[in-house]
């Protein structure tokens, strides 16, 4: 029997606000590789009564590559919802490619997988480079900042908004709404989810229309002109596919530089190795230090086995990233921050199945740029107070950190 309180549920804001549950992650990976999570009936939007905590890297790896037995239609974020989301606002976001199982959801992610091929992003990397360096130079003159809000925010949000093509002016708009979309179960974001989603949605039409009558080289344009067995994209899917890729590389990416950037502070033998030799190998130990995204759901479509474990038809199982991510079995001494650690196989970006991160090149990317200009520009970064975490049961988030640039 795993030692975990009576009453703990790993997808509570409140304990994620804390911590990263890592003890906890290790006893169940220990003693109950997957375990039954309890939670009061429809405390969290599910009219069910718990879920599956699956820990160990295997068993998430599995599930991820069996689409046919796990599926993501009954929506692929765990975390509850507001109250007031119907199950009319759940049904819609069926459309959303994430929460969509193959044969259909290849074709939604042909529309536009080839602008996310490492040649495509690559081909991006100049103009990242600049920008990148720009934002860095911009926060050191500060002299001293919130190491969030001044950069690790920044580059995500410019790129995203590059390749979709919002203009520099409405940015600050897809921010804002992209915080309320993501971080929903933090009061400092002032959260009205289900209004922050009907004004994106609005905005993408607007786009829409814009895109028809003036086409040019980016994905809002690619979705306008996407046909599907010869039929384009119906307003919804059209909305929420811009909505999908307007939100999902803001959150995450930026939590990856924040958490390395944290990591090197308390690991300084780790910045002063990555200052004089940049090894390649530190983007991949910062977003396995980081794992943004803690934890993603699957539906199992019929009763199977997982990890030696009977899962029934429609029960909920929930892929721990953040466990999986530490997993000895994997990982040797994986809570070393080690940024030559190789080979380093983590599933940051899911498992190796059909949804894994679409954006994971252009991420990658990101975080070279910016720890290249940070060691440029600001080599002597410290941190001025601690951190404070975002209020989420799903994103491993810092939401400020107060730094001294030089
Ligand atoms: C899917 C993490 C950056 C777009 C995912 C998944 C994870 C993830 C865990 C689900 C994988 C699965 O279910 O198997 C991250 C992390 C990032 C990041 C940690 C940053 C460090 C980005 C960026 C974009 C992006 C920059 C840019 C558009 C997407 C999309 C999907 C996805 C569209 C859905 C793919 C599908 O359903 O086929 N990401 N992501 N992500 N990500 Fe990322």
């Amino acid at each position: 029997e795993p030692r975990i309180p009576v009453g703990f549920d790993f997808t509570d804001p409140a304990v994620l606000e804390r911590r990263v549950p890592r003890e906890e992650f290790a006893e169940l990976r220990r003693t109950a590789p997957v375990w039954w999570n309890v939670q009061p009936r429809g405390s969290a939007g599910f009219d069910d009564d718990g879920y599956w905590v699956v820990t160990r890297y295997a068993d998430v790896m599995a599930v991820s590559r069996d689409s046919d037995t796990y599926s993501t239609r009954e929506n692929t974020a765990i975390a509850r919802f507001q109250p007031g989301t119907t199950r009319a606002d759940l049904e819609m976001q069926r459309v959303i490619m994430l929460n969509v199982d193959p044969p259909e959801h290849t074709k939604l992610r042909a529309i536009v997988s080839r602008g996310f091929t490492p040649r495509a992003i690559n081909a991006l990397r100049g103009s990242l480079a600049e920008r990148a360096e720009r934002i860095v130079r911009d926060a050191a003159v500060r002299g001293t900042g919130d190491f969030v809000a001044d950069v690790a925010c920044e580059l995500p949000l410019q790129a995203i908004a590059e390749l979709i093509g919002v203009p520099q002016h409405h940015r600050r708009k897809v921010f804002d709404w992209s915080n309320q979309l993501i971080g929903y179960d933090d009061p400092a974001y002032g959260v009205d989810p289900l209004t922050a989603a009907a004004e994106l949605l609005a905005y993408a039409m607007e786009m829409a229309n814009e895109r028809q009558l003036n086409p040019s080289d980016d994905l809002v344009t690619k979705l306008v002109n996407a046909q599907i067995d010869g039929e384009h994209l119906t307003t919804d899917e059209f909305g929420f596919f811009v909505m999908l890729l307007a939100v999902a590389g803001n959150e995450t990416t930026r939590n990856a530089i924040t958490h390395g950037m944290l990591a090197f502070l308390e690991h300084p033998e780790q910045w002063e190795l990555f200052k004089a030799e940049r090894p390649r190998s530190a983007v991949e130990e910062i977003i396995r230090w980081a794992t943004p995204v803690n934890v993603f759901q699957r539906t199992a479509l019929v009763d199977t086995t997982l990890g030696g474990q009977a899962i029934s038809a429609g029960q909920r199982v929930a892929l721990f990233y953040g466990s999986a991510n530490f997993d000895e079995s994997v990982f040797e001494e994986p809570e070393r921050f080690d940024i030559t650690r190789s080979p380093n196989p983590h599933l940051g970006f899911g498992g190796s199945g059909a949804h894994f991160c679409l954006g994971a090149n252009l991420a990658r990317l990101e975080i070279e740029l910016i720890f290249h200009s940070i060691a440029d520009h600001m080599p002597d970064i410290r941190k001025v107070a601690e951190p404070r975490r975002l209020r989420s049961g799903w994103i491993n988030g810092i939401r400020e950190m107060p730094v001294r640039y030089r």
